[in-house]
């Protein structure tokens, strides 16, 4: 088991809608999640790694050669059905306060995300100590008890250096490895009745310059280089190739900055559209879409991708209950 009560884990807050796009009803914050009081955390004793565990690096597949079939067996009306999800944040993103061990272990108070995790340490630390927290930080005990509680979805968030894409860009200074364990849980989710949101959450350059994109900057470029958008439309057109049967939503990109500039803010509206339209033609409509505020107000996205030029799409809407 890990360290944290699920209680303590963001909470998802997604309002879906089961066709055209939907009003949701809490209001963004531009401000990243994060605890009150993160030095609380820091000083409990928590033990990331209570036990090795099997290794579990050859005992899973890539997924480049996975194509598995439908989710969870237990069908799940959209726009209907009530969402009751946690999010698995801090396994394949790293979130100071959510692994402050990491953090500490490190032992340099410069890395402060997974991208300063790979700078700043040399890479046989950076590999095992990542490798050895995806496989552990969450294991098969936790969806049962995620299930045994009565929620429906796990929303799991992905770092872009991870999806294995068969190219020859590098994602240094990432650790990539971590898709075997994705690919591991979406068994375990699927085992256990539980739908999955897989959420792209950083993209190259960083989409927002929060630490919970991977890398923490004032200067975030994701938008202001169209090849940063062009490459996150082709890792989510991956995603949905090769994962797309045993995913419920994929949802586009978390938190886009979209109060940077009005640049900003026209680049996300672009992508939430060319990005759809890659994934549908990628996997069909058999998965929904979930795309984000962008922090510019629901308002701002009425009749946005809507039915029917566009169908199954959710829109998120964060706020912090800590
Ligand atoms: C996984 O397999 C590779 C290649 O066969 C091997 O070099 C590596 O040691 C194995 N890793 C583990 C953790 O068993
Ligand atoms: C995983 O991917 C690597 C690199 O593409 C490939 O060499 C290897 O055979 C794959 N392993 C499996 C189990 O598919
Ligand atoms: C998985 O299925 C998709 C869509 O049917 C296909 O395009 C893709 O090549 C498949 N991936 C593999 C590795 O078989
Ligand atoms: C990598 O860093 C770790 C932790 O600081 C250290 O113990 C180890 O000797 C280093 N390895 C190399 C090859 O530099
Ligand atoms: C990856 O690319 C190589 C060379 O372009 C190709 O031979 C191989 O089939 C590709 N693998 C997958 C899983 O698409
Ligand atoms: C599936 O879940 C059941 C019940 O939670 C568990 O006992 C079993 O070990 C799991 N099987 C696999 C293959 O993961
Ligand atoms: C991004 O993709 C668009 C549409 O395919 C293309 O016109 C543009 O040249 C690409 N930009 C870069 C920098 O690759």
């Amino acid at each position: 088991m890990n360290p944290l009560p699920v209680s303590l884990l963001l909470l998802v807050l997604v309002v879906l809608s089961a066709q055209p796009s939907i009003v949701p009803v809490i209001h963004a914050r531009q401000q990243q999640c994060r605890l009150e009081s993160p030095q609380a955390l820091l000083a409990s004793p928590d033990d990331p790694f209570p036990s090795a565990g099997p290794s579990a690096s050859n005992s899973t597949t890539n997924g480049t050669s996975q194509n598995t079939t439908a989710p969870a067996e237990v069908p799940f009306v959209y726009g209907t059905d009530k969402i009751r999800g946690v999010n698995l944040g801090g396994w394949f993103v790293l979130e100071p306060w959510i692994t402050p061990s990491i953090f500490k272990n490190a032992g340099n108070d410069a890395i402060v995300d997974e991208f300063t995790l790979g700078t700043l340490t040399n890479s046989t630390y950076a590999q095992e100590t990542l490798q050895q927290h995806w496989d552990t930080w969450m294991t098969e005990d936790d969806f049962q008890a995620i299930s045994a509680a009565g929620l429906n979805h796990v929303r799991i968030p992905l770092g872009y250096w991870s999806v294995p894409m068969n190219d020859s860009v590098s994602v240094s200074p990432y650790t990539p490895g971590a898709w075997p364990y994705l690919l591991r849980a979406l068994n375990w989710a699927k085992n256990n009745s539980l739908h999955v949101i897989v959420d792209l959450h950083g993209a190259p350059g960083s989409q927002n310059g929060f630490d919970n994109s991977g890398q923490r900057t004032s200067n975030p470029v994701w938008a202001t280089d169209e090849g940063n958008v062009n490459r996150t439309i082709e890792i989510l057109t991956f995603v949905a190739e090769n994962i797309g049967g045993m995913i419920d939503v994929l949802e586009l990109l978390n938190e886009p900055a979209g109060f940077t500039s009005n640049q900003w803010a026209s680049a996300i509206r672009q992508f939430w559209g060319d990005a759809y339209s890659a994934v549908r033609d990628a996997v069909g409509s058999q998965i929904k879409i979930m795309i984000g505020d962008a922090f510019l107000g629901v308002d701002n996205w009425e009749n946005f991708l809507t039915s029917p030029s566009a169908q199954g799409v959710i829109m998120d809407n964060v706020g912090c209950f800590l």
